[in-house]
C-alpha cells in the first residue's frame, strides 16, 4: 500500500507560522526528524511505500495529486483549539482511511476544559476547575489554594513551568498575568493541585482495547508535594526525573487506573492507541487530568514508546499494532 505521513516538523512549522508571536516553547509539541525517519522506516519494513505529506497546503497538494491509500496521521496541527482535527477533517472529507481519533475526539481532547467536561460527565474522578476566558475579567475571592494555572489548549507542558502551583492571590495574579501575555487566544485553567504520585497510562486497541502500559513519573528529589512535571522538566528528564514501569503499586491502585484509563479510552471515543494522565490524592486515589488521543511516538523518548518497549515490543512492532488496528477499523 501507499501510506502517507501527516507530521508537523518543528523547523517547518517555524516557517508556516512567521507572523505568530514567538513564545519559548511554542513548537515543543512538534515532530523531530527521527520520529519521521523512525515511523518511515516502519512502514517500510512492513512492505509499504511511504509518502512524507507532511502538513497544510503542500500536504494537501500531495494527497490530491498521489493516491495514497491509507495515511498514518502525527499532525499535531498549527492554530487554534481544533487543530488536532484539521487532518482527521480532512481525511474523512476526502474518504481516505487514516489511523488515530476522529476529528471531534482529537479536538475534545486538545481543550482541557472539554476534556475535563466528559470525563466528569462519565463517572470519572478529575479535580476540580474553573476557567477564565480571555479577557473576562476576574477577581480572587473565594479561591482555595493550591492550584495549578495551565493554558486550555497545549500540551507537551507548553505554558506549564515550576512556578505553575499557586498558593495566594499574589502568585495566582502573577501566573495569570504571564498566561494571558503568552498565550493570548486561550482560556486558563485553573485547577486543583493535586499533591500525590503521578501515572501515564497507555492503552491500544479498539473493540477490545488493551492496557499497554502504566507508567509513574517520580521527581528525583522527591517531593512530591511540589512536583511538576513542567517544561523545564520535560525538557531535562534524564537528570528530573525517574520513570518506573510497571510502578509499584498495590493491585488496588494498578486495577482502578487501568479501568479509568480503559474508561476514558471509551468516553472519549480513542481510537488504536491513546495516553491518560493521572495524579493520586493522598488516599491514593487516582484523578484523571487529560487525554492524549494522539500520543508522542519519538522512538526513544516517547512515553508510548518507552511503555511498548518495558514491555518487550521494540518501536516497529509497536508502529505495525497500531497500523494494524487502524486498517482493522474500516473492515
Ligand atoms: N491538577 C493538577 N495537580 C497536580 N499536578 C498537575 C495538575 N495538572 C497538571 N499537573 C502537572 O503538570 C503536568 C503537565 O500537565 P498536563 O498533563 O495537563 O499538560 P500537557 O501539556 O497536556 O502534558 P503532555 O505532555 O502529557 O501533553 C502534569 O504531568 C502534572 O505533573
Ligand atoms: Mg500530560
Amino acid at each position: 500500500m501507499k501510506i502517507g505521513i501527516t507530521y508537523n516538523l518543528k523547523s517547518e512549522v517555524e516557517q508556516l507560522e512567521p507572523s505568530q508571536p514567538r513564545v519559548e516553547d511554542m513548537f515543543e509539541e512538534f515532530d523531530s526528524p527521527e520520529t519521521i525517519d523512525a515511523l518511515c522506516g516502519a512502514i517500510e519494513k512492513m512492505g509499504h511505500e511511504c509518502v512524507r505529506l507532511g502538513f497544510g497546503r503542500p500536504a494537501i497538494e500531495k494527497i490530491l495529486n498521489s493516491q495514497i491509500d491509507f495515511v498514518f496521521n502525527i499532525a499535531e496541527g498549527c492554530q487554534g483549539c481544533s487543530r488536532e482535527a484539521h487532518i482527521p477533517a480532512l481525511l474523512e472529507m476526502l474518504d481516505i482511511r487514516y489511523s488515530g481519533p476522529g476529528p471531534l475526539a482529537a479536538g475534545l481532547s486538545l481543550d482541557k476544559i472539554s476534556a475535563k467536561k466528559i470525563a466528569a460527565g462519565s463517572g470519572a474522578a478529575t479535580p476540580e476547575y474553573f476557567a477564565i476566558f480571555p479577557g473576562q475579567e476576574f477577581k480572587t475571592e473565594n479561591i482555595r489554594y493550591p492550584l495549578i494555572l495551565k493554558p486550555a489548549y497545549e500540551g507537551s507542558s507548553i505554558g506549564i513551568r515550576q512556578d505553575s502551583k499557586v498558593e495566594n492571590d499574589d502568585a495566582f495574579r502573577n501566573k495569570l498575568n504571564w498566561l494571558r501575555a503568552n498565550y493570548p487566544l486561550q482560556p486558563v485553567m485553573a485547577e486543583r493541585f493535586i499533591g500525590g504520585r503521578e501515572f501515564t497510562v497507555a492503552v491500544i486497541g479498539n473493540t477490545d482495547p488493551e492496557i499497554l502500559g502504566i507508567m509513574e513519573v517520580m521527581p528525583q528529589d522527591g517531593d512530591l508535594k511540589n512536583f511538576i512535571y513542567s517544561l523545564e522538566v520535560k525538557r531535562d528528564y534524564l537528570q528530573k526525573v525517574r520513570y518506573s514501569c510497571p510502578p509499584k503499586v498495590n493491585k488496588l491502585l494498578r486495577e482502578q487506573l487501568g479501568r479509568a484509563a480503559l474508561h476514558l479510552f471509551r468516553a472519549f471515543n480513542c481510537r488504536d492507541v491513546s495516553r491518560f494522565d493521572f495524579r493520586t490524592d493522598e488516599h491514593e486515589t487516582p484523578y484523571f487530568l487529560e487525554v492524549n488521543t494522539l500520543p508522542g511516538l519519538h522512538p526513544v523518548s516517547s512515553d508510548i514508546v518507552i511503555m511498548a518497549r518495558l514491555k518487550g515490543m521494540e518501536y516497529d512492532q509497536l508502529i505495525e499494532r497500531i497500523f494494524k488496528h487502524a486498517l482493522e477499523r474500516y473492515n
